[in-house]
């Protein structure tokens, strides 16, 4: 297994900021991202159609013969991990657990937050993770679907982006939290204005960073890390055009994209 690729997976260009991560983490490891650009966004849809769009590209990088699955997407983890876990038989790390994790490790009152999208906040996924390592928890949830498209247009640092996280964390202010989740691919971009907002006492927990750590450990555990003195590719595949993803992505990525294929499920299922 050692040889073959990562594959990531996310609704569109967000989970860049976990490949980021987990590039950096592991340089010398191959990637395979699947942006979801048509059917971008996931937070507004149900589980059952995030389920089903979920396993239709797990089947798609198993088909390219990956060794592991990041669900980068916070959504697709908090709704659809069960089902990949059950129908795949090569490990699936999701983003929810690792980013609860280190909430449970870091936060001294327990009191904790937790942002994201719509979905991944009905799906209360993340207090459930949080509650199960630490039962005296106190879980505070609070969705924030603008912040999706404000990264993504990539306005975080002027007075609508402002206004907007003072408007949405104000009651996570109030409550008295310690630790904040950042529970959604788009918010490591928003994180100086999130603790700018949040103020000196709250530490931000970035689910992206934490989830890398948790691939380099189950990767260490299996021994099938390729040797430090690789050097890894990144392979990209879109399902809608390639143009926005390539210009948003560069900027989510810190850097210039590879190339970017645009595939159709549909047709890759027949094929293979
Ligand atoms: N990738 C999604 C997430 O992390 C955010 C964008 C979307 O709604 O699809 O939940």
């Amino acid at each position: 297994m050692t040889w073959q690729a990562v594959g990531i997976f996310d609704s569109g260009v967000g989970g860049l900021t976990v490949l980021r991560e987990i590039a950096g983490a592991l340089p010398q490891e191959d990637t395979i991202y699947f942006g979801d650009t048509a059917r971008v966004p996931y937070g507004t849809k149900s589980p059952e159609t995030v389920t089903r769009y979920a396993r239709e590209i797990t089947s798609f990088l198993v088909r390219r013969d990956i060794k592991l699955l990041v669900v980068a997407c916070n959504t697709a983890s908090a709704v659809a991990l069960p089902t990949l876990k059950r129908l795949f038989s090569i490990p699936v790390v999701g983003v929810i657990e690792p980013g609860a994790r280190r909430a449970v490790e870091v936060s001294r009152s327990g009191r904790i937050g937790v942002i994201g999208t719509a979905g991944t906040i009905r799906s209360s996924a993340y207090t459930r993770a949080i509650k199960r390592l630490d039962p005296s928890a106190e879980v505070l949830t609070k969705a924030c679907p603008l912040f999706v498209p404000l990264a993504e247009e990539g306005w975080v640092d002027n007075q609508v982006a402002r206004l907007t996280a003072q408007t949405y964390l104000q009651e996570l202010i109030d409550a008295g939290i310690d630790t904040l989740v950042l529970g959604c691919t788009h918010y490591p971009l928003l994180k100086p204005l999130i603790a700018e907002v949040m103020g000196s006492g709250v530490i931000l927990v970035d689910s992206a960073a934490e989830t890398a750590r948790t691939v380099a450990e189950i990767l260490a555990q299996k021994q099938c890390l390729r040797p430090d003195s690789e050097t890894g590719n990144h392979h990209y595949y879109v399902s809608d055009i390639p143009a926005g993803f390539i210009r948003v992505g560069n900027r989510f990525l810190g850097e210039r994209l590879g190339d970017v294929y645009q595939v159709n499920l549909e047709d890759d299922e027949e094929e293979f």
